[in-house]
């Protein structure tokens, strides 16, 4: 059982499942979707028009392609709007669906981005918190996936997911 935070790249891990942020149609975007559908290639968008979209919250996952990771799990963040309007419930919603549905997949491991972070807004201090939150009680509940990744994107997320951790692991 283990939660790494990592720098990089996330299309490029080599690891069960890869958590992508995306937007409700599922047809692709920019920031992390449309590097994770450029690496992929075209069969993961076909794969995703057949999935009818997804609501705010929740997940669905389709193989991966031409990724190094078998899977890719499709979660879709909240957009920020203030901190009123349910985000921190729907932020947890995706990281906690994505663990089940990895669970479900029997999944060793699955690495996450740092979901509506970028263009959807959340502040990354509390994004990290909720995201580290979920992870700490999902790893005691003993279930796979067991290993976490966090792929941070770059030195200030890396810096933010590091001292939340070490914060957590003192508390
Ligand atoms: N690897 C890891 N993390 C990345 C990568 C990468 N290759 N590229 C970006 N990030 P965003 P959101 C980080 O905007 O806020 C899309 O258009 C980035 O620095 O990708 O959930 C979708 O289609 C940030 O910390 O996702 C939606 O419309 C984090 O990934 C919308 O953006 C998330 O940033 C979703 O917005």
């Amino acid at each position: 059982m283990s939660v790494e935070i990592v720098a990089g790249d996330i299309t490029r891990l080599v690891v069960d499942a890869i958590v992508n942020a995306a937007n409700e149609t599922l047809l692709g975007g920019g920031g992390v979707d449309g590097a994770i559908h450029r690496a992929a290639g075209p069969d993961l968008l076909a794969e995703c028009r057949t999935l009818g979209g997804c609501p705010t919250g929740q997940a669905k996952i389709t193989r991966g392609y031409r990724l190094k990771a078998r899977h890719v799990i499709h979660t879709v963040g909240p957009i920020w709007q203030g901190g009123g309007a349910g985000e921190a419930r729907l932020l947890e919603s995706c990281y906690r669906r994505s663990l089940e549905l990895a669970a479900e997949h029997a999944l060793g491991s699955i690495a996450f981005p740092a979901i509506s972070t970028g263009v959807y807004g959340y502040p990354l201090e509390a994004a990290t918190e909720i995201a580290l939150g979920v992870a700490e009680d999902w790893l005691a509940t003993g279930r796979a996936p067991a290993r976490l990744v966090f792929v941070c994107f770059g030195d200030a997320a890396l810096a933010t997911y590091r001292r939340i951790w070490a914060a957590r692991a003192r508390a």
